[in-house]
């Protein structure tokens, strides 16, 4: 048994890694324990790019989000969006257009104290603890539907919250239901961790997130682009994430470029 933080809400099991909290310490956050720390550890002997992962993973978010708001998307429902950190979307979104209101959902709870604590002064942006695997549940919630017209075109957002969505939950039904619920003109936007590169890396990273509490499914590029089906492509399609549209003024990449170190596709759709 580890000591309980005073911040950690007293419903939270901080004695199961979870996969929000291990991702939060890659990134260099603060929300997190010790068990979630040594699961982190135990993944990153064998996947030491683990913290380059998540931060070309960010970096790949704000140029999407900024994109997207750029094009007049003014509404964001970001399912999966682990513990409030830098560069978060409403943030990112506002930027480009002060518009712009964002709902997040994750169904982690200390995501949801922390992003619900964060945002209670933010007119703009709010935040739904519930399952993003239950999309009626997901669009037809108060939360929701008292924020969000989908009437209107939105954007989806699911950065590396499919790999957390086992086969056998139906991934594909899963983003259908939300590209349904939403008008002509919406997008999609995700990103996805692969074992095409070096599968036997992959398969330990696998065996390690058994004891989160989410495991991990890692998918290949044909599979994600499954995932997509009914959407149109923007270019340059499913591609590596660090290869979507790079920012011409990014500092040089610390892994050199070497996709199969970041092993991660990013996409991005429109529903016509
Ligand atoms: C790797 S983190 C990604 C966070 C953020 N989207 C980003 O890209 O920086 C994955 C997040 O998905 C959340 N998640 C996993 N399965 C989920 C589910 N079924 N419903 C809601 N959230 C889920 C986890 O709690 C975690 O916060």
């Amino acid at each position: 048994m580890t000591e309980r933080p005073g911040w950690a809400p007293g419903e939270v099991d901080i004695d199961t890694p979870s996969a929000a909290r291990m991702y939060d310490y890659y990134l260099g956050g603060s929300h997190n324990f010790a068990a979630d720390r040594e699961l982190a550890e135990q993944a990153m002997a064998v996947w030491p790019d683990a913290r380059h992962f998540a931060t070309a993973n960010r970096a790949f978010l704000r140029r999407v989000v900024t994109l997207l708001a750029s094009l007049g998307i003014d509404q964001f429902l970001d399912l999966g969006s682990g513990i409030p950190t830098v560069g978060n979307v409403h943030e990112v979104a506002r930027a480009a257009n002060p518009n712009a209101r964002t709902l997040y959902v994750d169904c982690d709870p200390v995501a949801y104290a922390h992003g619900s604590a964060l945002l209670a002064d933010v007119p703009h942006a709010r935040f739904l603890h519930a399952d993003l695997r239950y999309p009626k549940a997901v669009v037809s919630s108060a939360e929701l539907t008292g924020f969000l017209d989908l009437s209107r075109p939105i954007a989806v957002l699911l950065f590396l919250a499919l790999p957390f969505v086992p086969d056998e939950d139906d991934p594909e039904g899963i983003v259908e239901a939300y590209r349904e619920a939403t008008a002509p003109g919406s997008y999609i936007a995700l990103t996805h961790g692969t074992g095409d590169y070096r599968p036997q890396a992959a398969s330990q990273v696998r065996d390690v997130y058994e004891h989160a509490s989410h495991s991990m499914t890692l998918r290949s590029k044909a599979r994600i682009a499954e995932l997509l089906r009914g959407y149109e492509l923007l270019e340059p399609g499913v591609v590596d994430t660090i290869r979507w549209r790079p920012d011409p003024d990014a500092l040089p990449d610390p892994l050199d470029g070497d996709v199969s170190r970041y092993a991660m596709y990013a996409a991005v759709g429109v529903r016509r």
